[in-house]
């Protein structure tokens, strides 16, 4: 039998397993199975298959023990980058990577990397994985479920006896929250070689006045300025790379589909509005007498709405998601407002038409008011991302072999994947989101919903790895 026969003999074996485990052994995924792998399926439910079961226990109470590492309290969770919580996280999931075997590295900002090597070492690998930092008061699912769930995919294989060709590798971004430094996918934008990152890493400081250098030091990762573009991928260094995530809207729940498909990741943008005034006492100062950067900030978080529902797309979403103002007194009228402005479209120019009204909106605003518009700044304004075929084909072939009824659909989150697809083929299986609460503590998955994922991940990588 040659390499590849074998191979293929391999995931028929698997997915056979599965089939009667499911009790979904019908002649239709015979027959389907027969066609990819080109030859009978065998009636012997015995061999690796048999061991191609989830552990859904241990990966619930992995997510458990993950989430003990929060600056806030339980049922919520907040895991901010370089932070003591986020450096523990970060222990625990290369302690996972040591336990699986896996040859774990980190690059220069903690992008954390488990490898499985394959027969054919050289080529390029197929990448998964997703980020553990979690935004103030969310919760224990957002990320995780693509780290954890990709470790237990790999440990998957790994019981199932397969052997990979392409090797395969599990990627804990670093940063995919905003949060601390307002850069969104932060390791996986450096991963795609995006220059003008190298430079405003070198200067960006948090509300602290920590730098970003500084504060990646002080959890382990000492660097030079010189040393952000080593973090820079080469473009064949994936084959493919694949996502599990859940799907954080209402939608597979609402239809009751276990498994979405990605097809396109939608355009995300920030930006950061400051307006400044004279300030004063409230009730010294009369009402004419008045230019209130709160108000103006106020007034712009109204012109975000309307500029967004004036695109007419229910696509279109807009968030002020910071409103800051300053000196923060009941008796003092705001002498400065910071807005950090949110927005999102799977059409980029709609996306961008709304910005360049929320712009003109802020000039108008100021000049209303009197006050002025000290910053209008876009920190990202980032294209969408169309998924790749050979990985979209391979997600479409691990469902139906499972016989889990699956969804093609839009993703209007932003993912690493959104960046990743820049170095390779990208793809992202989501799972039902419990009411669709994500970013929320009351965020959840089930148990059998993270098991078919984690299945459907396992046989997309195997299949990936074999082509
Ligand atoms: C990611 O967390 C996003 O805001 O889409
Ligand atoms: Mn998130
Ligand atoms: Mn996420």
């Amino acid at each position: 039998m040659t390499r590849a026969t074998s191979h293929l003999l391999f995931i028929l074996l698997l997915v056979v397993g599965v089939a009667a485990a499911g009790a979904h052994d019908d002649a239709a995924v015979r027959r389907t199975l027969e066609e990819f792998a080109g030859f009978p399926a065998s009636d012997d439910g015995e061999g690796p298959s048999a061991a191609f079961r989830v552990d859904a226990e241990g990966l619930q109470r992995q997510i458990d023990e993950l989430a003990s590492f929060s600056d806030s309290p339980a049922p919520s969770v907040t895991r901010v980058l370089y932070s003591d919580k986020d450096v523990q996280a970060r222990r625990y999931i290369k302690g996972i990577m040591n336990q699986l075997g896996l040859a774990v590295r980190e690059d220069a900002v903690g992008n954390i990397f488990g490898r499985w090597e394959g027969s054919e070492a050289e080529l390029g690998a197929v990448g998964t994985g997703s980020h553990v930092d979690a935004i103030p008061f969310s919760g224990k699912y957002d990320g995780v479920v693509g780290v954890l769930g990709a470790l237990e995919a790999i440990s998957l294989l790994k019981r199932s006896g397969f052997q990979p060709k392409r090797s395969l590798e599990v990627i804990m971004f670093t940063s995919e929250e905003p949060t601390r430094f307002g850069i969104s996918c932060l390791g996986s934008r450096l991963m795609a070689g995006i220059e003008e990152l190298t430079q405003s890493l070198r200067n960006v400081v948090d509300n602290q006045n920590v730098s970003f250098l500084d504060a990646a030091e002080s959890a382990g990762y000492k660097m030079d300025p010189e040393d952000l573009r080593s973090v820079f991928l080469n473009k064949d260094s994936y084959s493919a790379f694949v996502e599990l995530h859940i799907e954080q809207g209402p939608i597979l729940e609402k239809e009751g589909i276990p498994i979405g498909i990605v097809t396109a990741i939608a355009a995300p943008a920030s930006i950061t509005v400051e307006f400044e005034g004279n300030g004063g006492h409230a009730g010294a100062v009369l009402m004419p007498a008045r230019n209130d950067a709160g108000l103006a900030a106020a007034e712009l978080a109204l012109a975000v709405e309307k500029h967004v529902l004036e695109s007419g797309s229910i696509d279109t979403v807009g968030t002020v998601g910071i409103l800051q103002l300053h000196p923060g007194a009941i008796n003092s009228i705001p002498s400065k407002s910071h807005l950090e402005i949110d927005v999102r479209d799977i059409d980029e120019k709609r996306r961008n038409d709304v910005i360049e009204k929320v712009r003109r909106s802020a000039t108008e605003i100021s000049k209303n008011r009197g006050v002025v518009l000290s910053e209008f700044k876009i920190i990202n304004q980032d294209p969408p991302a169309l998924s790749g075929k050979s990985v979209v084909d391979a997600m479409e072939f691990a469902a139906k072999q499972l016989n889990l009824e699956y969804k093609k659909m839009i993703s209007r989150a932003y993912h690493d994947s959104l960046f990743m697809a820049r170095v390779s083929p990208m793809g992202m299986i989501f799972i039902p989101c419990y009411k669709g609460y994500s970013h929320k503590p009351k965020e959840y998955a089930s148990p059998e919903d993270m098991s078919n994922g984690v299945k459907v991940l396992a046989l997309t990588m195997a299949k990936l790895s074999l082509d």
